[in-house]
């Protein structure tokens, strides 16, 4: 079976090198020639753990190409995962699906072809995309192309894991196509494969559960789950302030309440709130589809909500020791949306240092893989770079952890505050868990106090650098 994945980005590179690694023979087609001859050399344009690994052991099964010509006529599965960034209205941008779609449909070659749309999509898509092959393939009336609906749930930073051991695969077609789907994913649905040295298969874990279903059910599924979880999320940052108003503490709050099954511990994490090309686009996007019907979804318009106000209580919290940020040094550890992704797509970190800068101070950033994406994706902010989390504490009056990154969490934070001018520590993501032995002040998300016996009563510590 040949496959052709359209764009490489990061569901398409996750995409084509697992089925490249179940023995299929894949080629990944994109019309950005520089990521082409970069894969071609065995480079990734991304960073996702594991997948440089994954790739080279696939190599032999992967071609690279940006011809639709070298790529569509001999597929037998044709998936697509071009972006679909979100417009000002909140309706996803269908300009990089429409062209790729038409370009498949002018090179596809007579025998039965199937059409994946892996991208997530407005509902409807599907059938607008039968459409447009309906209206652009030369050879359609005599032949057996298809359209399915299968949307990844694959979150970054663990890309593989979440593609090679899934909770579930859905397909949204007839029953002719599903069934080709079937055929294509037998090594994952009866997990034949050999699991890879660098991705173990999870312990327990037996197969994923196969949901058969029209393509508009199997688009709704995409995404109602993203904008679930985005609104469980939201649901914990609303409980987490008001567990700071009456003294409770999050994290004892969310496991008491996720050990309910119906509940679940999972996404129960407060912090600076979700970011990412997902959760905020696909959420806004639900809630365009309603508004074209006249039909209101208040409740996902309260998550979107309380995931901005969320930014906005970090620099609210540095504010009120602070006071004054105008000629003040603040530190941003971490830039990437969540750790184990160079991914800056609406990242937190992004609007603290966009405020930082409107409010006067100046801002260090560090992120352990996100550094070098920044320079070109964030040439508009002014921030200078740190070459460490501790350099950019040093003489700093205050540091905001923006990111969860492992690097963060085992940092001698009694070791390294010592460096900073002031030591206000506003931990967005909740990371620092042992008592700080430094005087210093430490404001979190959903705890109102955590380690009173070294808060001062009131105001800052005099702190010197190097104290
Ligand atoms: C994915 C999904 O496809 C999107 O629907 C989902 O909501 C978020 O995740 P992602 O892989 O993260 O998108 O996007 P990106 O990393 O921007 O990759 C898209 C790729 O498509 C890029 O490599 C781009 O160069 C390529 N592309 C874009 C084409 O090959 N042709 C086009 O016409 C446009
Ligand atoms: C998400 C979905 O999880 C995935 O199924 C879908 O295919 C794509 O969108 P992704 O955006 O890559 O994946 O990351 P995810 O791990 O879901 O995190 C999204 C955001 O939510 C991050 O900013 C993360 O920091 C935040 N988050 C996550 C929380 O704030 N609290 C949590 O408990 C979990």
């Amino acid at each position: 079976m040949n496959i052709t994945i359209v764009g490489t980005g990061y569901v398409g590179l996750g995409t084509a090198i697992m089925l490249a690694y179940l023995g299929y023979q894949v080629t990944g087609l994109d019309n950005d020639e520089e990521k082409i001859q970069g894969l071609r050399a065995g480079t990734l344009p991304i960073y996702e753990p594991g997948l440089d690994e994954l790739l080279h052991a696939a190599s032999t099964n992967l071609t690279w190409t940006t011809h639709y010509d070298e790529a569509i006529p001999q597929a037998d599965y044709i998936f697509v995962c071009v972006g679909t960034p979100p417009l000002p209205d909140g309706h996803p941008n269908l300009t990089y699906l429409e062209s790729a779609v038409r370009s498949i449909a002018q090179h596809l070659d007579g025998k039965p072809q199937i059409i994946v749309n892996k991208s997530t999509v407005p509902i409807g898509t599907g059938d607008w995309v039968m459409r447009t092959l309906e209206e652009h393939a030369a050879l359609y009336a005599t032949s057996h192309y298809e359209v399915v609906s299968n949307p990844e749930f694959l979150r970054e930073g663990t890309a593989l894991g979440d593609s090679l051991y899934p909770d579930r695969i859905v397909l949204g077609g007839s029953s002719w196509a599903t069934e080709r789907m079937r055929a294509l994913y037998a090594p994952l649905i009866d997990q034949s494969f050999e699991a890879p040295p660098n991705v173990p298969r999870p312990r327990g874990y037996e197969r994923p559960a196969v949901v058969e279903t029209t393509l508009t059910s199997a688009e709704m599924i995409k995404y109602s789950a993203n904008a679930f979880l985005a609104l469980k999320i939201s649901y914990a940052n609303e409980i987490a302030g008001l567990c700071e108003c009456v003294g409770a503490d999050i994290h004892e709050v969310t496991a008491g309440i996720g050990l309910d099954h119906r509940i679940g511990t999972r996404f129960l994490a407060a912090g600076a709130g979700w970011g990412g090309s997902c959760f905020g686009k696909d959420t806004s996007a639900l809630i365009s589809t309603g508004h074209d019907y006249g039909y209101s979804m208040p409740i996902l318009r309260a998550a979107m909500s309380v995931n901005e106000r969320q930014r906005s209580v970090v620099i609210e919290k540095l504010q009120k020791h602070l006071r004054l940020l105008k000629g003040k040094r603040v530190a941003v550890l971490g830039m990437a949306f969540k750790p184990d992704t160079d991914d800056l797509r609406d990242a937190p970190a992004h609007d603290f240092i966009v405020r930082l800068g409107q409010l006067g101070a100046t801002v260090i950033a560090y992120d352990p893989v996100a550094m070098t994406r920044a320079r070109s994706e964030w040439s508009h902010l002014r921030y200078v770079e740190a070459v460490s989390a501790s350099a950019a504490l040093e003489g700093a009056d205050a540091v905001i952890i923006a990111t969860e990154w492992a690097e963060f969490r085992s940092l001698n934070w009694n070791e390294a505050l010592r460096a900073m001018r002031t030591r206000v520590v506003i931990d967005a993501r909740n990371i620092i868990r042992e008592p700080l032995t430094v005087p210093a002040i430490l404001e979190q998300i959903g705890r109102d106090h955590p380690h009173p016996s070294f808060l001062p009563a009131s105001g800052l510590p005099d702190v010197k650098v190097g104290a």
